[in-house]
């Protein structure tokens, strides 16, 4: 393999997994790499700083590490990694549009045509692999690159172990940016060996259920639309993973979280058919509200699991060491204010940045928690919320303590069990946070969304 070899191979993997060919940067940054050069040397060549080469590298190696299923590769054992693969033939180029990765095989023309058997003379494939293995199909397209990663070990280990045993319906469930993405991604390359098929679609465009169906069955069986099988009977004989990202579109707003938009509601009955019937696929749903019939789906041993992803810990100081902010000795104020969510720690390091050249200690001077850019974000959260809602929340965020049911129930207008409703649907909305008292169980908001409508009023 030459480095052109290599260039074409990755190519066909950037194709597949993220539906884009390599930039010239990101082929500078491999020629680079098979030569050995520094990534200063590479920057100086293609004038850009070596910081901003670095990121793109650093995504570049992420991105070969999903779609290898090998978490280790990097700018230094880039080339030696290929040059393995190939020696052992597990890499192919064979010429069709198609590349074989050892157990990956990927059409790079993203159609979901079938994949056409190629030549005798150009299958490199030696009977070892190609005996040993099953080739897996991927179809990353719809999901985005794999960025920065920091910790979600336990989180990962968690969703592993679900997934080895046989867990049919996974749900992540969190607020806006803290990472429910990102840690699937990530989950991607540790579990791939177990899968026929992986097939990752964001329902962000609210697909009606008959087109997502038609769309899966066409890439998981290869099969033209004329001849598709059924979706469930194909789900029996290979062992699939679906991941459907964005769920919240296809829920209504200003109702209880986890209602199904009109013409929606057949989505709830597939979900539960995924669940209930028996096969050996798996699906991953990723979501800002959980669907409400999944609750009865779930427990330690149902077909059905749901992780509550909270937010990252001390090692999101890695965010601001890498936006260069100052006095390390108040990273750790900022996380907690801003509850560990790191797309939010993101963008306030940007705004510091911005606004204080740095200064942690300025940016926290001010009385109130700036929100800047994550206002809109949190829009989008609470412009979901029934009236009921947003009257519990608001009450939430004028008082200090943690509150009981009690104590809610004693200052507004609601009955019994419609509070009841509003807490539970707060709470699969991830907008309340749980703690106990006394043995009791009592509800605060955290501070960023109590500040968001402290500003509203
Ligand atoms: N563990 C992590 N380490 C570093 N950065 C992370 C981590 N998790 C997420 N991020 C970054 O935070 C941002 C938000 O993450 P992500 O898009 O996965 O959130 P999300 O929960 O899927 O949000 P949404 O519900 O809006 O889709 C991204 O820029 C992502 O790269
Ligand atoms: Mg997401």
């Amino acid at each position: 393999m030459d480095v052109e070899e290599a260039l074409e191979f990755v190519d066909h993997l950037a194709l597949t997994t993220t539906g884009k060919h390599l930039d010239s940067l990101q082929k500078a940054i491999l020629r680079g790499a098979w030569d050995n050069q520094k990534y200063k040397e590479i920057a100086q060549h293609h004038n850009r700083s070596e910081k901003y080469v670095k990121e793109v590298g650093f995504k570049l190696w992420k991105l070969l590490s999903v779609a290898l299923g090998d978490e280790q590769v990097s700018k230094a054992n880039f080339r030696a990694k290929l040059e393995n693969l190939q020696a052992s033939n597990i890499v192919s180029l064979v010429g069709n549009g198609c590349i074989h990765i050892g157990n990956i095989s990927a059409d790079s023309s993203q159609s979901s045509k079938k994949l056409q058997s190629e030549p005798q003379e150009k299958n490199k494939f030696n009977e070892k692999t190609s005996n040993s293995k099953p080739k897996v199909h991927l179809d990353l397209a719809d999901a985005p690159e794999p960025n920065l990663f920091y910790n979600r070990t336990s989180e990962l280990t968690t969703l592993e172990n679900w997934i080895l045993g046989r867990t049919r319906l996974i749900t992540i469930l969190g607020l806006s940016g803290i990472g429910k993405t990102a840690l699937t991604l990530q989950l991607i390359p540790q579990i791939q060996h177990e899968f026929d098929r992986i097939i990752w679609r964001s329902l962000r465009n609210a697909p009606p259920l008959a087109s997502l169906q038609t769309d899966l069955i066409k890439f998981l069986s290869q099969q033209q639309e004329t001849e598709l099988p059924d979706l469930i009977n194909y789900l029996r004989s290979h062992r699939c993973l679906i991941i459907l990202d964005d769920i919240q579109t296809i829920f209504s707003s200003q109702q209880l979280a986890g209602t199904y938009q009109p013409g929606y509601e057949n989505y709830g009955a597939f979900f539960k058919q995924l669940t209930e019937s028996s096969h050996n696929s798996c699906l991953i749903l990723l979501s800002w509200e959980k669907p409400r019939e999944i609750a009865a789906l779930e427990g330690d041993n149902r077909p059905g699991k749901s992780l509550q992803l909270n937010g990252l810990g001390p090692e999101t100081q890695e965010i601001f060491r890498e936006k260069g902010l100052g006095e390390p000795e108040k990273w750790s104020e900022l996380i907690d204010l801003y509850r560990g969510n790191p797309l939010w720690l993101n963008i306030v390091a940007t705004m510091i940045q911005d606004l204080f050249g740095g200064s942690v200690s300025e940016f926290l001077s001010y009385d109130t928690l700036f929100l800047g850019d994550l206002e809109s974000l949190l829009h989008q959260h609470f412009d979901r919320l029934t009236a009921s809602e947003q009257q519990v929340i608001s009450w939430l965020a004028s008082t200090i303590e943690p509150a009981d049911i009690s104590q809610i129930a004693d200052n507004l207008q609601l009955s019994p069990p419609e509070l009841l409703k509003v807490m539970q649907s707060l709470g699969r909305r991830s907008l309340v946070e749980t703690v106990k008292q006394n043995g009791r169980s009592h509800f605060s908001i955290e501070p960023v969304i109590r500040e968001y409508i402290t500003n509203k009023k």
